[in-house]
């Protein structure tokens, strides 16, 4: 090789190094772009522990997120009245005897009626 040749070699693989760097850089901006939030599954272990869980969570969430129960408030006459109407509008297997019962404690206990909190005229100025 005489020196032009070397000198255009150089160059050239200057170049390709260059080139593998930047994609590199793109590739990683892209992988870094990814969003964060991965979806997980539901599992009976992400809501309050207590007696009923477990077979509340199954019961309910065959077909829908149980989150959509969880973030009811309802008194235990109304769960009641849910239940019915899961089977009867939705076709749920009917809950009877000591299954109903269990899965209407917890959710009575676990997802009561919400307190109504802030209703009444709060001064912000004032510390309380
Ligand atoms: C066979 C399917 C099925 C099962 C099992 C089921 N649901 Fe549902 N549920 C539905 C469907 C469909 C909807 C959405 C339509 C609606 O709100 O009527 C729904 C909606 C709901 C809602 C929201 C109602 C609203 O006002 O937004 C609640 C609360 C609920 N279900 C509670 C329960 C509970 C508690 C259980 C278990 C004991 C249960 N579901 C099991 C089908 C089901």
């Amino acid at each position: 090789m005489n020196t032009k040749k070397r000198a255009a070699f150089a160059v050239r693989s200057l170049f390709a190094g260059l080139l593998v760097v930047v994609a590199f850089a793109g590739v990683s901006a892209i992988a870094q772009q990814q969003p964060q939030f991965v979806p997980q599954a539901e599992d009976p272990d992400n809501f309050p522990a207590g007696p009923g869980r477990d077979d509340a969570f199954y019961a309910c969430a065959g077909c829908h997120a149980f989150r959509l129960v969880a973030n009811q408030g309802l008194t235990r006459e109304r769960w009641n009245e849910t239940i019915n109407y899961m089977t009867e509008r939705h076709g749920m297997p009917k809950l009877e005897g000591k299954d109903r019962e269990l899965i209407l404690n917890y959710l009575a206990k676990t997802y009561p009626p919400k307190q109504e909190q802030n209703r009444q005229f709060q001064n912000p100025f004032l510390k309380q």
